[in-house]
């Protein structure tokens, strides 16, 4: 099965602007909706953008300055995204 790749920025800026939050939401959002085998959850020491923060990465596409609302519906999306292509 083909999984989703979901990059989030823990480097200090990152963690600091509500990616620590962000992290702990995201991993309860998947085990309880039974997503874990579709996302691959990645972390990373700095996507080069930190002023812009806090930053996250799903496939080819960075996004800046999310809440953790926002990162929830940006994942689920995706993944609606990737159920109808496949
Ligand atoms: S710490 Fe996240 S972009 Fe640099």
């Amino acid at each position: 099965m083909e999984k989703l790749v979901v990059e989030l920025c823990m480097g200090s800026s990152c963690f600091a602007r509500g990616n620590a939050q962000t992290l702990a939401a995201l991993e309860t959002f998947l085990k309880e909706e039974g997503l874990g085998e579709r996302v691959e959850l990645v972390g990373h020491l700095c996507l080069g953008a930190c002023s812009k923060g806090p930053n996250l990465r799903i496939g080819e596409t960075t996004y800046h300055g999310l809440d953790t609302a926002c990162v929830l519906d940006l994942v689920s999306s995706a993944l609606k995204e990737m159920g109808a292509r496949a």
